[in-house]
């Protein structure tokens, strides 16, 4: 994974009015998601995800609003988000596609893999392309390395890879 250093000292968030996580979702959250767990830090994941799928990804403001339903610290909200790649803090494209870049996968040609796609999108890892339909990643191990090279389109994982099936699916998709 990339680090990115940021003067977190210094930043401004974007804000606005309306609140991301609403008085509907914190209703639909406290009745079916903080009893399954022992402490509201348990239901911090779960939150998350709902929130990622809601808007495709999890604002700054949203995680303070998070942190204080959950009564936790704004920097634990920030810690899971930005210690999974699968977490977006910024808008994504229609479509995601994560290349694997762990050790089995780079042994069996993800670099080829990712090099075509840039080519072929016109954008380096972790941008998304001008009409917003491709987002390009790069992940760590998908738990498939049998199945190296892999990558993740969206939730759908594609196994031994090869330039040409990369191409189809692409096309598919277009
Ligand atoms: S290294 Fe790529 S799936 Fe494990």
């Amino acid at each position: 994974m990339a680090w990115n250093v940021k003067p977190s000292a210094t930043t401004q968030i974007q804000k606005r009015d309306a609140p991301y996580l609403t008085e509907k979702m914190a209703r639909r959250f406290t009745r079916k998601i903080l009893p399954r767990y022992e402490t509201k830090m348990g239901a911090l994941m779960p939150i998350l995800n709902e929130v990622q799928h809601e808007y495709g990804y999890i604002p700054y403001q949203s995680m303070i609003e998070i942190a204080t339903f959950l009564e936790i610290h704004p920097g634990d909200v920030l810690d899971m988000v930005s210690f999974y790649e699968e977490y977006h803090t910024e808008p994504v494209g229609k479509y995601v596609i994560g290349v694997c870049q762990s050790i089995a996968c780079e042994v069996c040609g993800h670099q080829a893999i990712l090099d075509h796609l840039r080519g072929k999108l016109g954008i380096e890892p972790h941008e998304t392309t001008d009409d917003g339909r491709f987002t390009l990643l790069t992940m760590e191990c998908l738990g498939a390395c049998e199945g190296a090279p892999c990558a993740l389109i969206n939730d759908d994982r594609h196994d031994n890879l090869s330039i040409d099936q990369i191409d189809r699916l692409i096309d598919d998709l277009e």
